[in-house]
């Protein structure tokens, strides 16, 4: 199959409505991007895909003259979506470079970095339950590797991504949840191996801005979605589409009663930016929306509601005796201090997002058939 299509073209002008939002929010804080070298790890993944879109918008319509350049890194342990090679075939500035940061970065794969946004990590429960040793190896030491980079590289800034998980279970008084709350976490169990280690993640990026003065920039995400989260990812809200896309019942796995907060993915991305061109180093930002707070119900009933199906929300428990074991009951984000810090305001509500993410599997889902091996320029 050609690397080129139409299909990815028709994705790319569709996907330019979001990252409008998201450069329009930064302003003038995208020329520090100008003429730069950004390490982007996790390059195939979600967030990988939004980065990247967002940086090869930048070049085609802002910094024509001073693009950046990428190196994007990915093990695909998940495999390489073809919208990857689509991306790198049309754009000179992106080399794709396969890469297990889990191991040392010993040849530079291009250059000297000016920023580094770390977002190799597998976040998925369903994946992470499957590959526990290789989700802390890659939080812990593949982050250290990263640090290190950082410090050798002398970069201006290196984003981490850890993860509102860390929050764990918190009491109701906690919720909506700030970023002073200390966390119930279990160390043992089926998610530890994300939570924790993510934990840990923060405490490393703390150790390298005070003993090295590496600028780490901490994020704590909410639950992300839009375009480029998979259809096969396993998190809940792909998990319901495929069932309003092949004409089904939507199945909950759980009761239905548990709450979440979803942020879409443009102000998502707004407040990574945001944060890694702050100055507050080493301190973390959730970065996520305040409400609606949905249960997964109600989430069901809205996502047939915006996609015009008939069908019903049912309850099938599922097979996997670790399903539910440790899921939070609620989470709820306080994104005060990015809001007064930062200027970070959200725009995207619930229905609207949920009307683009379901659009984008509906037409272009293809484009994230597996293809064989990553480009190589
Ligand atoms: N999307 C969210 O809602 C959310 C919420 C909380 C935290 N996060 C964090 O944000 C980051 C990005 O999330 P995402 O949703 O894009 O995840 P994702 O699972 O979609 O993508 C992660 C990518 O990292 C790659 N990867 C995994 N281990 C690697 C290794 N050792 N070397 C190189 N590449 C490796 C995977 O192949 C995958 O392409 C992760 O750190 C995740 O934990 C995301």
């Amino acid at each position: 199959m050609s690397d080129v299509s139409p299909l990815y073209d028709e994705a790319q002008n569709w996907l330019d409505e979001d990252l409008r939002k998201i450069e329009n929010a930064l302003g003038d804080r995208v020329e520090a991007f100008r003429g730069k070298q950004i390490l982007l790890t996790g390059a195939a993944g979600f967030l990988g895909f939004g980065f990247l879109h967002f940086f090869s918008y930048l070049n085609r319509n802002i910094l024509k003259h001073g693009q950046l350049s990428i190196v994007a890194v990915d093990n695909y342990i998940r495999g390489c979506p073809r919208w990857l090679n689509e991306l790198a075939a049309r754009s000179p500035s992106i080399k794709l470079v396969r890469k297990d940061i889990t191991q040392p970065w010993l040849d530079g794969a291009g250059g000297c970095f000016n920023f580094i946004i770390h977002a190799a990590s597998i976040a998925s429960p369903k994946v992470y339950r499957k590959y526990p040793l290789e989700t802390l190896d890659t939080n812990v030491s593949g982050l250290r590797h990263m640090l290190e980079l950082a410090k050798s590289d002398k970069c201006e800034s290196i984003l981490f991504f850890s993860s509102s998980e860390i929050y764990g279970d918190p009491p109701a008084s906690e919720i909506p949840t700030c970023e002073t709350y200390r966390g119930n976490v279990a160390s043992i169990g089926p998610r530890a191996c994300y939570d924790e280690s993510k934990r840990v993640g923060e405490t490393l990026c703390y150790l390298y801005e005070q003993q090295h003065g590496v600028p780490a920039k901490i994020v704590r995400p909410f639950n992300n979605y839009g375009p480029g989260l998979r259809l096969a990812d396993g998190r809940v809200l792909p998990d319901f589409c495929r069932d309003v896309l092949a004409d089904r019942d939507i199945i909950l796995r759980s009761d239905g009663s548990p709450t979440r907060t979803f942020c879409y993915m443009s102000d998502a991305l707004t407040g990574y930016l945001l944060v890694l061109l702050s100055p507050h180093h080493a301190e973390p930002f959730n970065v996520g929306s305040e409400s609606p707070e949905i249960s997964m119900r109600e989430l069901a009933t809205m996502l047939l509601e915006v996609a015009g199906s008939q069908r019903r929300v049912v309850h099938i428990a599922s097979e996997e005796a670790d399903y539910l074991t440790d899921n939070p009951n609620r989470r709820c984000p306080n994104i005060q201090k990015a809001r007064t810090l930062l200027g970070y305001a959200p725009t995207v509500d619930m229905k609207s997002g949920l009307r683009r993410l379901f659009e984008w599997y509906r037409r272009f889902a293809e484009l994230e058939e597996l293809v064989n091996e990553a480009i190589v320029k």
